[in-house]
């Protein structure tokens, strides 16, 4: 069985500790989208492991983890985690496979990346900076280095000195440093030697699989609403985050997805600029005083709201979610009165999903339907009904608002393991 795993917000929902959980079910993992923009929490025991392009299946022993073509790869950042790993004890050869389709992030993207940013003043996206945007846009303009570029040392230097050249013309119009193709091509021939024995074709890896009847993991990064097309444009990362995105990003046919989990938080959480209608301070200062929410790639304080069914709902129905991975319930454990918006209304009109343009959606006001706390403590709960009454209300209404079966329930970073409605 081949489950396909999204994010149905704005990215951060717990997918790292999900994905741990259901690594007892599947053989392998897999990584189709995005870079090293990406943080996936894992907490064992009192280990925390934060993945960034590895996929978070690595813990598990003997699981095989592949990281796809639809990805971006910073060769030194993923060395550098490679190492990091293997310091503590994860082994990586032979379990790591590395598509030799995938892009390769240059440095230049990074400064790109940076430089957009500071220029653009009060209308930056907020970006991770990892030269995601700048490398996806060098893939569809059809100039960009893929990973088995670095395992041919004279195309290499070649295609990095044309690609140089035409860099430097940008950065002298703009009046930036300009970069130096002596300088990448010995810190990309470093990192390759080291990188060599992962780089493969994982969708040969991905079909060999599927011939031996294993199940696979798609571990999406991201968010529904940080996708290139159906996200809060310009307000979004450079790839389909969605669960379509699993099957382009790794060569898995669309036929052979039969579960799509979409993971949510209890409330709304995002980093970066752009709108967010159910934005309250109130719950971003009470869960940042209480240590949480934070980045796990760049450390920045995430934005927090009431949870939002508007956007959830539509997740449910583009990514085709056949269950929910519900997380950090606990974080609500001590707010009096709970709100969660239920429409939007826009100009005398009510909406049930969310608008194309931002624009619209920055004017949209939310309608909320309030709901009683629990006030008390969830955190040591193993089972559904161990749970206070208001909190099994609050997931119901949850539920239904979503469109989809609620089937794990998450109320720690760590354990207690995620439960259901059935236990
Ligand atoms: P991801 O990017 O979707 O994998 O999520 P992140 O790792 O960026 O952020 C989720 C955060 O929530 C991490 O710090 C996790 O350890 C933490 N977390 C996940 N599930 C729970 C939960 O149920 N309760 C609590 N308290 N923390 C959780
Ligand atoms: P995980 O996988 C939350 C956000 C950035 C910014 C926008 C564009 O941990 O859920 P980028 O560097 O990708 O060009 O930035 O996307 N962003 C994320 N937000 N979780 C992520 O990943 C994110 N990856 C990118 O903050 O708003
Ligand atoms: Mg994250």
């Amino acid at each position: 069985m081949n489950t396909v795993l999204v994010g149905s917000q704005w990215g951060d929902e717990g997918k790292g500790k999900i994905i741990d959980f259901l690594m007892e079910t599947h053989d392998a993992v897999v990584r189709s989208q995005g870079g090293n923009n990406a943080g996936h929490t894992v907490e064992v025991g009192s280990e925390k492991f934060v993945l960034h392009l590895v996929p978070s299946g690595i813990l598990r022993k003997g699981k095989l983890c592949l990281i796809g073509h639809g990805t971006v790869i910073d060769p030194g950042s993923l060395v550098k985690e490679i190492q990091g790993l293997e310091s503590r004890g994860v082994k990586t050869l032979g379990r790591l496979f590395v598509s030799d389709r995938a892009h390769v992030v240059m440095p230049y993207h990074r400064h790109l990346d940076a430089g957009r940013e500071t220029a653009a003043k009060g209308k930056m996206i907020g970006t991770t900076k990892r030269g995601i945007g700048p490398t996806y846009g060098d893939k569809i303009a059809r100039t960009g280095l893929r990973m088995h570029d670095l395992l041919d040392e004279a195309a290499l230097a070649e295609k990095i000195k044309e690609r140089v050249k035409e860099v430097n013309q940008f950065c002298r119009l703009k009046g930036w440093e300009t970069v130096s193709a002596t300088r990448i091509l010995k810190e990309y021939r470093a990192a390759a030697q080291i990188l060599k024995p992962y780089i493969t074709d994982t969708i040969a890896k991905v079909h060999e699989l599927l011939e031996k009847k294993k199940s696979m993991l798609f571990e999406g990064a991201q968010g529904t609403f940080l996708d290139i097309d159906c996200g809060t444009y310009p307000y979004v990362t450079s790839s389909n985050t969605t669960s379509g995105g699993a099957c382009t990003g790794s060569g898995l046919p669309p036929n052979q997805v039969h579960e799509v989990i979409g993971t949510l938080k209890a409330y709304t959480t995002r980093v970066g600029e752009g709108p967010f209608a159910t934005e309250s301070p109130e719950l971003s200062d009470r869960l940042h005083e209480m240590g949480r929410e934070f980045g796990a790639t760049t450390g920045r304080a995430r934005r927090c709201g009431w949870f939002d069914a508007v956007l959830v709902r539509f997740a449910t129905r583009i990514n085709g979610v056949t269950q929910l991975a519900l997380t950090n319930l606990d974080g609500l454990d001590g707010v009096k009165e709970i709100r969660v918006c239920v429409a939007y209304k826009l100009a005398g009109k009510t909406l049930h999903y969310p608008p194309a343009s931002i624009e619209a959606l920055a004017r949209c006001q939310p309608v909320y339907k309030k709901f009683p706390g629990w006030l008390s403590d969830t955190s040591g709960c193993q089972s559904f009904s161990d749970l206070p009454a208001q909190a099994r209300e609050y997931l119901k209404a949850l539920e239904k608002l979503s469109g989809a079966k609620l089937s794990i329930v998450s109320v720690g970073p760590r354990l207690p393991r995620p439960f259901s409605h059935e236990n």
